[in-house]
């Protein structure tokens, strides 16, 4: 290895006499192009630096009277890090009780082959804001998804008696749970499976929202179906909601067919939309559960598993791990992002300025009728789609946003995604509103 030099914090990190806080946006894109990964294409012409408050970045952006400089904005963040960071940028009671047990409490790394005092900590307060009998650590959103297929294959073979590996795995078209092998060949989007392959044997999918699609599905192959893995709201799909009686009547035929109902909360739970987790809406409790983002309330990388006694407890020692799932440090973050979900009645805020911002939105959607095609959402997870025409691309918004103040992004081409932190005010809502009412206008 040359010599490597590392110093300084902040915009005085300097590595190799690269000074971190010297770089414009050009710069840092072209070091992206030439040493990252190209598996992003993030917006150009802008560079994220700090947090000025719970909802608002500062961002670095092309000094347009000089290239090689670069001038600083504010921009009200609409996304949070899909929802990663419900709690608000730099929570005050999370970063206060990390810091203090760093510094103070002298906070131990160690793995789950000896315990740690914090872990009791965060089960007690996982499995009390879940209602859930068991909880199991893990780090990404994705892993938590991962672990329930898991457990859910492993119930389906030790307690369902499906016959050895025969077992099915039911998912709903449009799905997005993560970017591991399994989760991607649970996915119907080519983007996402090309050239990946060989991919995961059975797995079935059928229409999201389609109860009928599923009972015939359930009466074809019930006895070797061991769950149906779903988001209780599609995200990544475009915020598809369901209908309301469709959870009710899922339930229902989980139920006759001895089938687990597995939901991912990992973009909307912890108050997202309106209820601390999104099954809360439509009256029913998954078996099993994964929740992720928030969970670590956009400091540290959390996601657990929750679910049933006699479901979770099909895992035994040797079967399962994760080296930082649970350590010391993810498990109070994660206590403290649930306490902050509960205390700050985040769920509640949500449901609030929600309604507000679907409000604003069906009004921008009313005044250009030939342009939006609809508004939807739940609490504070909401989306607007556009027709699809050329000129209603949703880059183009998002790049017109970002020139308004504002950070929201597309998601499949015509519909933008607007998912501020739950502790957003009502004039930031609003702010939020015009910059999109002036981008549209002005397509
Ligand atoms: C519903 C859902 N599940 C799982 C994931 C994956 O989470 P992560 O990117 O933390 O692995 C996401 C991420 O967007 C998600 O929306």
């Amino acid at each position: 290895m040359s010599e490597l030099l590392i110093n300084g914090y902040g915009d005085d990190l300097t590595v190799n006499g690269t000074r971190i806080g010297d770089l414009t946006p050009l710069e840092h894109e072209k070091i992206e192009n030439e040493r990252g990964g190209q598996n992003y294409a993030p917006l150009e012409n802008v560079v994220i630096s700090k947090v000025k408050d719970s909802s608002t970045l500062i961002a670095r952006k092309p000094d347009p009277d000089d290239i090689s400089k670069y001038v600083e904005s504010e921009i009200l963040d609409g996304l949070c890090c899909y929802s990663a960071v419900n709690q608000g940028q730099l929570n005050k009671t999370i970063v206060d009780a990390v810091i203090h047990h760093l510094d103070q409490e002298k906070l131990p790394t160690v793995p789950r082959s000896i315990r740690h005092k914090y872990m009791s900590a965060f089960l007690l307060s996982a499995t009390a804001a879940t209602g859930m009998d068991r909880v199991i650590p893990k780090v990404a959103g994705v892993e938590s998804w991962e672990l329930s297929f898991k457990i859910c294959r492993r119930w389906g073979y030790e307690v369902k008696g499906i016959p050895e590996g025969k077992g099915v795995i039911v998912g709903a078209t449009g799905n997005f749970h993560g970017r591991s092998l399994a989760a991607v060949s649970f996915s119907d989007d080519p983007e996402a499976k090309e050239n990946f392959g060989p991919f995961v044997p059975g797995i079935e999918l059928v229409p999201y929202n389609n109860i009928d699609a599923l009972e015939y599905l359930f009466e074809q192959k019930g006895d070797h179906i061991a769950a149906f893995m779903v988001e209780p709201i599609q995200g990544e799909a475009g915020v598809i909601v369901p209908d309301d009686d469709y959870f009710l009547k899922v339930s229902r035929l989980c139920k006759k067919y001895n089938i687990l109902l597995s939901m991912d909360e990992v973009q909307t739970g912890f108050g997202r939309t309106g209820e601390n987790f999104a099954h809360q809406l439509f009256g029913v409790k998954p078996d099993i559960m994964g929740c992720g983002k928030a969970a670590g309330g956009g400091i540290l990388p959390v996601s657990f598993v929750a679910g049933r006694d006699d479901v979770l407890s099909v895992l035994t020692p040797g079967s399962e791990g994760s080296t930082f799932g649970g350590y010391p440090l993810a498990s109070v973050v994660g206590t403290y992002a649930i306490k902050v979900m509960v205390d700050a009645g985040l769920a509640k805020n949500a449901k609030i300025k929600g309604e507000q911002l679907m409000k604003n939105l069906n009004n921008i959607k009313d005044q250009f009728p030939d342009k939006i095609k609809e508004v939807r959402g739940k609490g504070l997870l909401t989306a607007f789609e556009m027709f699809n025409e050329k000129r209603l691309d949703g880059h183009k918004v998002s790049v017109g946003l970002l020139d308004h103040g504002v950070y929201a992004k597309e998601t499949h081409h015509t519909t933008v995604r607007l998912a501020p932190a739950l502790t957003i005010k009502t004039e930031q809502i609003n702010q939020l509103s015009d910059a999109v009412k002036e981008v549209i206008s002005s397509l």
